[in-house]
């Protein structure tokens, strides 16, 4: 994959899991200069000047979602994630409260009362962190209006609530840490197709799905727009049809 929107490696320790953001144990990193690519991407296909609403269905541990939030704070409306995994939702809680400036003045708080302990130099660099992550949210802080995280079976035969979604982002379980679980083990991802399906905004929308490069991601409701492949990776991105 070519950059096109991250043209430029930068540090991105800010989003360093355990230093501001909170590493739900089993949960795979994701690399943050390409999680800004995919969605810089996405933003491209829709209109995104009134805000949008962005959706993991699979967010585990909340961190791919939490820090597309810092990043793309300014086109966000609505965040929200679901995972089968009530443990992993725990800390997509936690990661996803630190984008409203309460949560995150919060979480600087608990990092200042630390290094009053213990005065370890990590702290002292978390400390500036939240600072910088601050800084990224501050004037979206009043336009973000809901953020939602619940556990959810994105393979059972109801989609959740949430209505008019413009980005669906997820990475897919595969690999040693995460599979699939859930009610539907013959093919989980053509179900979670129908459900995705049922809450998009069918006029603005596109989603995103990381998976390894084996899989291959299709269903009848979408038309894949653009496939981008990256170390193990594979990005597919679609637009759903219209019937
Ligand atoms: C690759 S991990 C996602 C990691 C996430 N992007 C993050 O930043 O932490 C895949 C996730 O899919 C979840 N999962 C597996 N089966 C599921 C299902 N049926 N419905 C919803 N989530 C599921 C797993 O619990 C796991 O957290």
């Amino acid at each position: 994959m070519k950059f096109e929107f991250e043209t430029i490696k930068k540090d991105y320790s800010d989003f360093s899991s355990d230093r501001v953001l909170i590493n739900a144990p089993r949960t795979p990193a994701f690399p943050v200069r390409v999680a800004s690519e995919i969605m810089a991407r996405c933003l491209s296909f829709i209109d995104s000047s009134d805000g949008i609403s962005i959706y993991d269905p699979c967010c585990g541990g909340g961190h791919l979602l939490t820090v597309i939030g810092f990043l793309h704070s300014a086109n966000l409306n609505n965040v929200y994630g679901t995972d089968i995994d009530d443990r992993a939702l725990d800390y997509a809680k936690r990661n996803l409260n630190l984008l409203t400036m309460d949560g995150l003045l919060q979480r600087k708080k608990s990092i200042q009362c630390n290094y009053d302990k213990y005065g370890k130099e990590s702290q002292l660099e978390a400390l500036c962190s939240a600072d910088r992550l601050a800084s990224m949210i501050i004037d979206s802080d009043k336009s973000l209006k809901d953020i939602q995280c619940l556990k959810w079976d994105i393979t059972s035969s109801k989609p959740p609530f949430f209505r008019d979604i413009n980005i669906v982002i997820t990475d897919l379980p595969y690999g040693n840490m995460a599979h699939w679980e859930g009610i539907m083990k013959n093919n989980p991802t053509e179900q979670m197709f129908n459900n995705i399906y049922q809450i998009l905004d069918l006029n603005n929308s596109v989603v995103a799905i990381v998976s390894n490069k084996n899989q291959r991601i299709k269903h009848e409701c979408f038309k894949q727009v653009k496939r981008l492949k990256h170390g193990k990776r594979q990005f597919t991105f679609l637009r759903p049809l219209r019937f």
